[in-house]
């Protein structure tokens, strides 16, 4: 079997020439693959297994300006790389454009080469004051963050990534394109969810390709790209520039490598054993023991522990043992319980293991709707407690 979708059994991989590499100012990056952020999950360490499948442009998770200004340990270790990343990627979150320009700054002097701006997030603890994916909603608001950040990074690209909207009644992604442009923004990216959709139901790839009618910068399409195919797909049916990939490289990092084949021509390789994927996790391990210290990296290690032993016959056991690990050679005995010839479980490949299915309705700010002109950053919560959730939810807490 080829493929997980039938409807992928047939995609034809690229012809020379079919795709440009993806342009983000100065940067060039071929295939034109951006990995999507994901808090708590694309850290350096993460990062660095993605690259080692095949290049692209790897983007850490959303790094809060207010804490990283603050000095936050935390914020910087996120925000942090090692000098064998390159281009280095970083995306930022701020309402306030002082912030988001200091920011910039401070991260391009730190050698960033990239830097992404989320006006996605759709945690109700944060639009209900304003923030995340209610800023679109105040295009001339958004336009002030857009142009600090551009600003703050000098020559260095700036991206902008956004959701369709608040909710189908309430669209914003042709004026967030409209206006990342005009403030200089290299790139837009869509995920093509509504804040209200959350990870429910199909992407949206109309929207992209309505939006690579609309904007003349590079667009980038993001939503269910679960294998090599579905990026072809999403490239030839929109005409986008580039293709955002997330949960697809979540518990399948070598998605990246078949992304790099598929996009150079070739065949991605076939699936992975058990056997191949135990050794990954070994490597992984390491990686984040280096980065995170051992404990709070064994304990990071736990989650994908369970995302890579996900849908193997008879791993159950072992994944309820291998979230009580402490050191390697816990995950290292209880790993060696498994069938190393076990062939990756195909079927579960378009699996949503990460976010379910829920909806939501979207909490804005009263009255926000009636001052959709207003350029005037969200006001912080007064309330100790609703201010410390809004920080630890933009601090990925
Ligand atoms: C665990 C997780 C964490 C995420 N964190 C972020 C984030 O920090 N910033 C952001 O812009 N999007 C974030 N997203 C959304 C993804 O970047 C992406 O837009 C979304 O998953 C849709 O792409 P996919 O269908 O390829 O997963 C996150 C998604 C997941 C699954």
């Amino acid at each position: 079997m080829r493929a997980a979708l039938s409807e992928n059994e047939t995609v034809p991989v690229a012809r020379p020439g079919e795709f440009a590499p993806l342009r983000l100012g100065p940067l060039a990056a071929w295939p034109p693959i951006v990995l999507a952020p994901m808090a708590g999950v694309t850290n350096y360490p993460f990062r660095t297994i993605c690259r080692e499948f095949g290049a692209g442009v790897y983007v850490s998770e959303m790094i809060n300006a207010r804490g990283f200004l603050e000095g936050n340990h935390r914020t910087r270790l996120l925000a942090s790389s090692r000098p064998d990343e390159s281009p280095r990627s970083v995306q930022v979150y701020g309402h306030d454009p002082g912030e988001v320009g200091d920011m910039a700054r401070a991260l391009v002097d730190d050698g960033v080469a990239h830097l992404d701006m989320n006006f996605g997030c759709p945690v109700p603890k944060v639009t209900r004051h304003g923030g995340g994916a209610a800023i679109p909603v105040k295009p001339r608001l958004l336009a002030r963050l857009v142009r600090a950040a551009v600003r703050g990074a000098g020559g260095v690209p700036v991206t902008v990534k956004v959701r369709k909207g608040i909710d189908d009644a309430l669209l914003t992604y042709l004026d967030a394109g409209r206006v990342a442009e005009a403030e200089g923004a290299a790139a837009i990216g869509l995920h093509a969810r509504t804040a209200a959709q959350l990870y429910s139901g199909a992407a949206d790839w109309d929207a992209v390709g309505a939006l690579k009618q609309t904007v003349r910068i590079p667009v980038l399409g993001n939503g269910d790209v679960w294998e090599c195919w579905d990026a072809l797909r999403l490239m030839r049916a929109t005409g986008c520039d580039g293709v955002i990939v997330g949960r697809g490289c979540l518990r399948r990092p070598w998605l990246c490598g078949g992304l790099a084949q598929a996009f150079d021509g070739g065949g991605p390789d076939p699936q992975r054993t058990l056997g191949t994927i135990v050794a990954l996790m070994h490597r992984h391990a390491a990686l984040l023991v280096e980065f995170f210290g051992e404990q709070n990296g064994i304990r990071q290690m736990r989650k994908w522990c369970a995302w890579y032993t996900a849908g193997f016959q008879r791993s159950a056991a072992a994944r309820a043992d291998l979230m009580r690990i402490t050191t390697i050679a816990d995950m290292t005995a209880i790993l060696a319980r498994l069938d190393p010839h076990e062939p990756f479980p195909l079927k579960t490949v378009r699996h949503n293991r990460v976010k379910d299915n829920r909806v939501q309705r979207v909490t804005l700010p009263g009255g926000y709707l009636d001052a959709r002109d207003d350029d005037t950053p969200p006001p912080e919560p007064d309330d100790p407690a609703e201010r410390r959730a809004w920080d630890a939810a933009l601090d990925g807490g």
